[in-house]
């Protein structure tokens, strides 16, 4: 045989065997045939069949973490945002080419099976999508990291829209197979809630000893999904808590006769992994979501340290093998929990085990809004974790000596820094103890992390300056260009090759001088076109809206919030509809607007916001003065899948928050990466975007952080502007007499009341005339196509810097201490 006829047969070979195997999965593992099969079905038998490949590498991966014995982090997190697997798995190990020629040759559309797949959605936005792009590149670069999460039975719930409003539908994402899960029946922890604390003194020692007893026990069962890194063997795993009732707890009630309670029982005691909260940037406060923040600290402490002991006996060696990162506040109790486990079922003296946990522990902060920074009754405490108020107790009464030592006399001090509040009802201040229990603290951009020194934190980088640092977010180009912009991403490959699915500084070297080369762009604008000519047929078949794919697709998707400022676009938006009734044949650029975003079920106000955009869009669309020159469209349901098909469509990125409130964001990354140009303030992740692509290739308008501080200090009053500037009054005028809500007049008024009567909190008033003016920048330069293509490529050619591979990098050699594992197949490691 030739060579040529070798490569030919080899693979067919593997075509035979993937083929192979997707029957065996549908016939043996889900018992289908061809006239029982459907389509999720097959979606399952591929899943399965790609699993294979996953299983063998995670096998081979686990070992030789065992067998080398390095210092390995666990990133603990209450949201996993993962999306669908499947594609990106068979992109990861390269197998994409494969499976898709197999399956066409069984007459089937590769993509429809992809479409069968449903989110993972356990997150409700940047913080746990931040959480799972963090994985891929975890694994992609290599680095022993475990995801440690809670498997809800229901994530992030749908949303519909029926009348223009929010509907949500639950997200019963686990009624069918997750073909992704591995169910570890034996890795079970029990995890103690209530009861009482038994204080005894040790005869031998003379010290003191403590028990938690007649506790209510619930059990913690591991989900083991693997996480494939790209080309590479590394599989790591994401480990999700599931709870089940304990045995002593079935036999307690149901010896007692009562069959039907004893089944109500056990049921409550699962309910702690029940559902998500779908509540973002801000807390609920309720007892069940203080449970699930326990139940996730304790099992992965017990699991974590059971991991350890497996090799070693000495507690002290802790901080050399392990690290753990607490993604936000929401896993702190994991700090009192070592604390208790070390001191208790350890043996370990107080200061032995503070001096490890405090080397074990880094702290993420995600948010400086108020509200969402998390305090929790003391009496939540007294009843739920009677031992862990205890030890948080005693970490308050050092801490306290400690900053009395540094800062004498400055009791307000005291005060601010407690890890208790002492108002009416007291409190435990979570980020206080998370700070006080970690060697590090992070913010998620330049911007917010100098905002906590400086700020919200300014206590504490006082007394501990180097627990302080930055570290920028990043996102994963594999799924965020590679997957979800084949077009794009092929024409890149065609230019500069496919090193910067590993390297996105790649782009900055590469791509950069390509801005200046009239083919390339030509291109670009072709595949862009075709992007927009896709997400046009979606609209269609989701709104019935018709969208003119030459039009600018100008975009804000992201939870509705009022600090995010869908309302400012919504002013824009009337604005220029006002212009064009007042004047109906002047020049227009057209324009659709595009919104997608999910309101939490409690928040009125972002509930609101949706019915304003879709009022404004039934005005706006079927208006014929406007004659289709603008359109506004409210997507349904955002979630990462939908996400994958907007951003390489898109135009223009609106990153509009006021400054200083967006601790980093990553939507922002996400659009440039795919070649939108961003309008936004400085804020967050914006200012270091602006560096990275250059000021002259981004629309940036509005107070800066410094100037919103000082506008609120000169008692900033918004009637001012509204009376000031007639185009602003006849806006929110309009809004208020039922313009957009024909049938309900004073539909939106509590929005235009929190505008001009009830202080402007975002100061959306304050950045209006600069918003429409920058608009209008950005609707002249979108008539020279070249020009708005050029810098459209400037901006992804910029993105190296906001790979998330970049972030864990410094993640781990500034936080973690840990280094790579090459990992090769048949289990042969060796270290970098
Ligand atoms: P876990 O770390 O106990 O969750 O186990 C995960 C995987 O690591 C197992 O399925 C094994 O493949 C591997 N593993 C567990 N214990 C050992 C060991 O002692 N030596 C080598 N590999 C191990």
């Amino acid at each position: 045989m030739t060579g040529e006829m070798i490569g030919i047969s080899e693979e067919l070979d593997k075509q035979m065997t993937i083929i192979k195997t997707f029957l065996e999965h549908l016939e043996y593992t889900l018992g289908k045939d061809k006239y029982s099969a459907t389509k999720y079905d097959a979606f399952n038998a591929l899943a399965y069949a790609v699993r294979n490949h996953l299983v063998e590498r995670w096998l081979d991966t686990q070992q030789a973490y065992y067998n080398l014995d390095n210092k390995r982090v666990y990133y603990i997190s209450m949201e996993f945002l993962m999306g669908r697997a499947l594609g990106n798995s068979l992109i990861n190990l390269g197998l994409w080419d494969d499976f898709k020629e197999a399956v066409e040759s069984l007459g089937r559309d590769f993509e429809e099976l992809l479409n069968e797949e449903q989110d993972a959605g356990l997150g409700n936005g940047g913080l746990g999508r931040l959480a799972a792009c963090f994985l891929d590149s975890m694994a992609t670069m290599s680095i022993p990291a475990y995801g440690y999460g809670i498997r809800y039975e229901y994530g992030i719930f749908r949303q519909a829209i029926a009348d223009g409003a929010q509907v949500e539908i639950p997200d019963n994402w686990l009624r069918y197979r997750n073909p992704w899960e591995l169910d570890r029946q034996e890795h079970l922890h029990t995890v103690k809630f209530y009861g009482r604390v038994i204080t005894t003194i040790d005869k031998e020692t003379g010290k003191l000893v403590r028990e938690w007893v007649d506790t209510e026990d619930v059990m913690a069962m591991a989900y083991d999904t693997p996480i494939p890194g790209y080309q590479t063997h590394t599989v790591n795993t994401l480990r999700l808590w599931s709870a089940k009732s304990s045995r002593e707890f079935d036999l307690r009630f149901f010896n007692e006769g009562n069959y039907i309670r004893a089944v109500e029982k056990k049921m409550q005691s699962e309910t702690i992994s029940k559902v998500l909260y779908p509540a973002d940037n801000v807390i609920e406060g309720k007892e069940l979501r203080f449970k699930q923040e326990y139940f996730l600290a304790s099992a992965t402490v017990h699991d974590v340290l059971y991991r350890f002991k497996k090799m070693h006996t000495d507690m002290r060696l802790l901080p050399d093998k392990v690290a753990i990162q607490l993604n936000d506040t929401h896993p702190t109790l994991a700090i009192p929990e070592m604390m208790r486990v070390l001191i208790d079922l350890e043996h370990l003296d107080w200061e032995g085990a503070w001096d490890i946990t405090k080397r074990v522990f880094a702290y993420t902060n995600h948010t400086i809004l108020p509200e969402a920074l998390e305090l929790w009754p003391v009496w939540f405490f007294e009843q739920i974790l009677p031992r862990h108020l205890q030890i948080v107790y005693e970490i308050n009464d050092q801490f306290i000596k400690e900053i009395k030592a540094a800062f004498p006399d400055d009791p307000h001090r005291i005060a601010r820094m407690s890890i208790v509040e002492e108002h009416w009802e007291r409190k435990i201040r979570m980020a206080n103890l998370a700070i006080v229990g970690s060697h590090s603290v992070n913010g998620v951009a330049a911007l917010h992390s100098e905002i906590l020194k400086k700020d919200l934190f300014r206590d504490f980088y006082e007394m501990y300056p180097e627990k302080f640092n930055n570290k920028t977010n990043g996102i994963t180009q594999r799924r965020w260009l590679k997957m979800a912009n084949p077009l794009l991403s092929s024409l890149i490959d065609e230019y500069i090759g496919d090193c910067w699915t590993r390297d996105l500084y790649e782009l900055n070297a590469k791509l950069k001088p390509l801005a200046d080369n009239p083919e390339f762009l030509a291109k670009w604008m072709k595949v862009k076109r075709k992007n927009k000519e896709k997400l046009c047929r979606y609209i269609h078949k989701m709104n019935e809206i018709e969208v003119d794919p030459d039009s600018l697709f100008d975009v804000q998707v992201k939870r509705i919030h009022e600090y995010k400022r869908q309302l400012l676009n919504v002013l824009h938006i009337v604005t220029l509809y006002n212009r064009i009734k007042d004047n109906p044949k002047a020049f227009v650029v057209p324009r659709t607007f595009i919104f997608a975003g999910k309101a939490a079920p409690a928040y009125a106000a972002a509930k609101l916001i949706i019915r304003l955009i879709n009022g404004v869009a039934a005005a706006v669309n079927n208006d014929p003065d406007v004659a289709g020159r603008i359109k506004v469209v409210f997507l349904a349901n955002y979630s990462v899948t939908l996400a994958e098909s907007i951003f390489p469509a898109s135009d223009l990125s609106e990153q509009i928050s006021t400054a200083g409130t967006e601790a980093s964001g990553t939507g922002n990354m996400k659009f440039a990466l795919n070649g939108a140009l961003t309008i936004g303030t400085l804020d967050g992740a914006n200012i270091e975007i602006m560096e990275e692509v250059g000021r002259d290739n981004i629309f940036i308008f509005g107070l800066n952080a410094a100037e919103v501080a000082e506008l609120k200090e000169r008692r900033y009053n918004p009637r001012d502007y509204y009376n000031a500037d007639p185009e602003l009054k006849r806006v929110l005028d309009q809004i208020a007499s039922g313009f957009f809500s024909p049938d309900i007049p004073d539909l939106f008024t509590p929005l235009t009341d929190s505008l001009l009567n009830l202080g402007d909190h975002y100061m959306l008033l304050a950045d209006y005339a600069s918003y429409v003016a920058c608009q209008e920048r950005v609707g002249a330069l979108f008539l020279d196509k070249e020009e708005w293509a050029k810098k459209a490529a400037l901006n992804a050619a910029g993105m190296g810097k906001f790979s998330s591979d970049r972030t864990i990098k410094e993640y781990a050699e500034g936080i973690w201490g840990i280094k790579p594992i090459d990992i090769r197949p048949g289990g042969a490691e060796m270290e970098h």
